[in-house]
């Protein structure tokens, strides 16, 4: 093609874009490992890793494994792990019991963490799910139609002053009952634990896309039965304006960073959130965004590490300081 006739133009705007040292030069948003959190599950034993189905790379590792895990993420320069118990059937019951046992799985593993690889920050989740056997994250109601919210918020905020006697950095109650935050700050002061920070899923969407995550913490509702309804407590995935008003409530009860999840269906959350908040912001890429990435680069539909890479960084891009991302290892990897 002759390159003798050109348009009169005063704005070039591919000029920016002609050759990779200028296109670094003017990126807006990049990725790097310290925006990743990496949430693990963990499980009883010294046995193997069991591997979840609809997440490939992803597996429950017993306490040992975890450590090594959490020195490599450590290594890679990623700042956090979030945990996440996986418990045999057996030690369920409709009230989550375990969740405040003295000797608890979590509590061990996040010892075990906090000794082995001190530098790293260690978050775990405050909500009853991994505990009870209808899977809710709360207490239910006598008639078993829905979560109670002050009783649960009750045994929430013992759980999170256990947890934060075992070391735990963070804790992240994904409950959605209403005060739980001001009543976990309340309880975690008054037993000293005034550094124990704070991060909550303030933004929690009711959403189709948490279905691998619950096939590994064993939350899932057996085949048969009808798929586990949240909605009384999560957020309706079209409510922006009431995402806002929990957010804003999780701040003045004392919340440290604020969460919005999903995170990729749900940019235009993060952004908001972002608009209105001072405080940092988190997003988290949940089991589903991180399954349907890897099934369609399974079937060769799509590049596996261009889709991660570039989910994450739209995900940056709309105003999230930190990302918790089944992807953390991986992309981390690269970049370093
Ligand atoms: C439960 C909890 C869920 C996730 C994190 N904490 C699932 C749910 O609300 O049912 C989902 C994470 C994911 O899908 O990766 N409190």
């Amino acid at each position: 093609m002759k390159e003798s006739f050109h348009l009169e133009l005063t704005s070039r705007p591919r000029r920016l874009r002609a050759s990779a040292s200028r296109r670094a030069l003017v990126a807006e948003t990049t990725l790097s490992p310290s925006d990743f959190i990496a949430p693990l599950f963990v499980i009883e034993g010294e046995g193997e890793p069991q591997p979840v189905d609809a997440m490939p790379g992803v597996s429950r590792l017993p306490i040992a494994k975890l450590v090594e895990e959490c020195r490599t993420l450590s290594a890679l320069g990623i700042p956090a792990v979030a945990l996440f118990p996986c418990l045999d059937a057996s030690l369920k019951d409709d009230n989550g019991t375990a969740a405040l046992e003295e000797n608890a799985l979590i509590l061990r593993a996040v010892q075990a963490v906090k000794r082995e690889v001190p530098g790293l920050s260690v978050i775990t989740d405050i909500a009853l799910d991994p505990y009870t056997t209808h899977g809710h994250d709360g207490l239910l109601n006598e008639a078993g139609t829905d979560v109670l919210n002050d009783a649960t918020v009750e045994v929430l905020a013992k759980m999170a002053v256990l947890h934060a006697r075992a070391g735990v950095d963070w804790v992240a109650p994904s409950d959605m009952m209403d005060g739980r935050v001001g009543a976990l700050r309340r309880a975690l002061d008054s037993a000293g634990a005034v550094n124990t920070g704070i991060l909550a899923y303030s933004a929690k969407f009711a959403s189709a896309f948490y279905g691998p995550f619950r096939e590994a913490v064993g939350s899932a509702v057996p085949a048969g039965r009808p798929p586990l309804d949240k909605r009384t407590y999560q957020l309706s995935p079209g409510n922006r304006r009431e995402a806002l008003r929990e957010i804003r409530l999780d701040e003045q009860e004392g919340a440290d960073v604020l969460m919005v999840k999903p995170a990729g269906p749900y940019l235009d959350i993060i952004r908001a959130v972002r608009e209105n908040t001072d405080l940092p912001v988190a997003a988290y890429q949940v089991s589903g965004e991180y399954a349907q990435i890897h099934a369609a680069a399974q079937r060769g539909w799509l590049d596996l590490k261009a889709c991660r890479d570039e989910s994450l960084l739209a995900i940056k891009r709309a105003g999230a300081d930190m990302i918790l991302t089944y992807f953390a290892r991986a992309a981390a990897e690269e970049l370093t």
